[in-house]
């Protein structure tokens, strides 16, 4: 994961500490998205003569976090910090590695040459960069990382020192690099031949421009130029101030500037002399001639901490209300219906399908898994629930009578997204369960669910979660409101729904608690979590929010699978956090925590209230209220959220650093 910045004023005078400032603190927002080292690309010079004449880029970069670099660039001796520019493209990067160790020459921003001709910031992977540089070595560039990024810096300078007239756009070097690229990528270009413009552009990553103008904008779409169609010009009014990047700095955004367009896939913006364009090499089938600028609509409280330390605990104190905000409007706790307007046009062919596959990555997935046994019961269908990276690795079949959703808080998540469009290209009807409006997923199924949830900034999805898993419990009811058989199941699940936000409430009181073991806990390098049926989802979501938040191993363990093997791991040192509720799986829960026990194991154990048969054989129990079974995994995940939280804090990380403030943007 890594963060790009990139930042434009047009005929706005600024310095240059002010643009550093401005760059230092987009990565600052981003920092949570790489921090093993970051960088910036400027204009260099110092002085007027230089202004008129040949134009130089100043690359600073610093292995470390965003802090070092702010420091080596207060360093910068032969900078003049004082001198103005009217019109200037600043890049920024942070960087988590992927390809070469982290260090000032495989950091960001990567360069065509040693005169720093063209420099490139990238998120994402180019996967056949190996054959690029090969290609590129045997024409005499010389490379000096070990990066994947650095081949697409040497590939723009190639394609300019080929290109077969002068004015060549900046646009089109892009697009031609592009289109030799394999992978996915966000992009941002800045070049000593194109002083003052910026060209972003992306493929599988998201990228998004914030615009603002103090002219008032004649247009509220951007028109897609296609090169094979009449050349239109770009839009009339459209100055800009521009600010590209990854995801939403939600705070940033509201901070300076709430109208954003979301460039897709392939799409190549460019802004020149303070307008912007959007150009495509051909119209494809579906593809909306035009780029939206949107209004992000978000109230600032709802990206403040508020009394919270950290956006997580925040998030995750904020599940009743969450969770009601995903059934408001749509559950009818009086007449037990169910209605969700974004699947009421496919209903019935869903009814038809031939099986569900739910695709997603993370959290996410553990969300279908969590549903997986509702949706076979009430739905009775076949469920498929699938890792979006392995689905694709495996070329899984995929028929036009399978109906695949995909899961995702951001909307966003590469795997998630090339797995959609693979069952769309085989004919599946795809419904998205996403958390972002205007998200690439959310617009590219043919129908879905928002789940409401509020903007999630913690970067450990909590309430996303568990407002993923009452949208597909709401969507199992759906698919079974005419079957009478069913109906006495659908009222104990809607009553259940009833409850739980005033359930939830009664698990968070269990904070202070949770807090006293992971007092306990956070010393040990590893923790098991064991559970089955309805709870084997909230192992494995409390074991990679362990793993997440908290660098402790973790393990989420089926306790069906204890004795093929994972038993040899207990002992008396190995803490085992243990879920046994009373539903079906009970007897055979009791049955691993004797093994447990017999292995002189000191079970912590996540059980209903009054449950007294189980505490007898615990070391220790958090007891949480009991609902109905199908729901209680949003009552056991609870604990493990706080757990995490709290071990994260005991153990020295700066939660409140941890965050996915997305892409940032500002202004002039
Ligand atoms: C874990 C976490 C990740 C995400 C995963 C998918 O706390 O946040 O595992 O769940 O990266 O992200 P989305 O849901 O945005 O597709």
């Amino acid at each position: 994961m890594c963060g790009i910045f990139a930042y434009l004023n047009y005929h706005v005078p600024k310095t240059r500490r002010d643009i550093l400032e401005i760059l230092i603190k987009g990565l600052r927002r981003l920092e949570y998205r790489g921090y093993d080292s970051a960088g910036v690309g400027i204009d260099g010079g110092n002085n007027k003569e230089w202004e008129s004449n040949a134009k130089s880029i100043q690359l600073i970069k610093q292995r470390g976090k965003v802090k070092v670099l702010d420091e080596e660039v207060n360093k910068q001796q032969d900078l003049d910090l004082d001198i103005e520019f009217d019109v200037h493209l600043g890049i920024a990067h942070t960087r988590w590695a992927t390809h070469g160790e982290p260090s000032p020459v495989n950091s960001h921003p990567h360069r065509s040459d040693k005169n720093n001709e063209f420099i490139v910031i990238h998120n994402g992977i180019i996967t056949n960069y190996k054959d690029l540089k090969k290609f590129l070595e045997s024409k005499g560039y010389e490379f000096e990382s070990e990066t994947d990024t650095e081949s697409i810096a040497k590939l723009v300078k190639y394609m300019y020192d080929n290109r077969e007239n002068d004015d060549i756009s900046f646009a089109t070097l892009v697009e031609r690099v592009t289109q030799q690229l394999e992978g996915a990528f966000a992009l941002v270009f800045k070049s000593v031949h194109y002083p003052g413009e910026a060209v972003g552009t992306r493929r599988g990553s998201p990228l998004l421009m914030g615009v603002r103008s103090d002219h008032k904008l004649s247009a509220d779409h951007i028109p897609v130029l296609y090169r094979s169609g009449k050349e239109k010009k770009s839009c009339s009014a459209l100055i800009c101030l521009c600010l590209c990047f990854y995801y939403v700095a939600y705070s940033a955004v509201i901070e300076h500037t709430n109208r954003v367009i979301f460039l897709e896939d392939d799409d190549v913006a460019a802004v020149s002399e303070g307008r912007l364009s959007i150009h495509r090499i051909k119209r494809t089938v579906g593809d909306y001639p035009a780029r939206a600028i949107q209004t992000l609509q978000m109230e600032l409280q709802q990206i403040m901490k508020g009394n919270y330390s950290s956006f997580m605990q925040k998030e995750i104190f904020e599940q009743p209300e969450s969770v009601v905000n995903t059934m408001r409007g749509r559950v009818n706790f009086d007449n037990n219906t169910v209605t969700l307007g974004g699947l009421k046009d496919h209903i019935k062919e869903i009814q038809r399908c031939r099986r569900l596959i739910l695709i997603a990555c993370g959290t996410s997935f553990h969300a279908g898994v969590a549903t997986r046994q509702v949706l076979e019961e009430l739905t009775e269908l076949p469920v498929m629930v699938e890792l979006a990276s392995d689905f694709l690795d495996r070329n899984t079949p995929v028929f036009r009578d399978d109906v695949c959703f995909f899961i995702s808080q951001s909307g966003e998540t590469a795997d998630t997204l090339m797995a959609l469009r693979y069952c769309k290209e085989r004919g599946a009807l795809t419904v998205g369960i996403t958390n972002t409006v205007g998200s690439s997923i959310s617009r590219e199924t043919d129908c879905g669910v928002h789940i409401n949830a509020g903007p999630e900034v913690g970067v450990a999805s909590t309430k996303a979660y568990t407002s993923q898993f009452v949208a597909l419990v709401m969507f199992a009811l759906l698919m079974c409101d005419d079957r009478i058989s069913m109906q006495p199941r659908r009222r104990e699940v809607i009553q259940g729904l009833r409850v739980l936000p005033d359930l939830i409430k009664d698990v968070l009181n269990l904070d202070d608690e949770i807090k006293v073991l992971a007092e306990e806990l956070y010393q040990q390098k590893s923790v098991l979590i064991m559970g089955r049926g309805y709870h084997y989802a909230t192992c494995l979501e409390g074991a990679l929010k362990i793993k997440e938040i908290t660098y402790m191993h973790s393990e989420g363990i089926l306790a069906g699978e204890l004795k093929h093997g994972p038993l040899a791991l207990v002992d008396k040192l190995m803490p085992v956090i243990m879920i046994i509720m009373r539903d079906h799986t009970y007897i055979k829960c009791q049955n691993a925590l004797q093994q447990v026990v017999a292995r002189q194991g000191r079970p912590i154990v996540i059980c209903d209230k009054d449950d007294y048969e189980t505490a007898k054989n615990s070391s220790r129990t958090i007891r949480v209220p009991h609902c109905v079974d199908c729901l209680q995994g949003i009552l056991s995940v609870i604990p493990l959220q706080l757990l995490s939280f709290h071990l994260a804090v005991l153990r020295g990380y700066d939660v409140s650093r941890i965050n996915k403030l997305h892409f940032s943007i500002s202004s002039l």
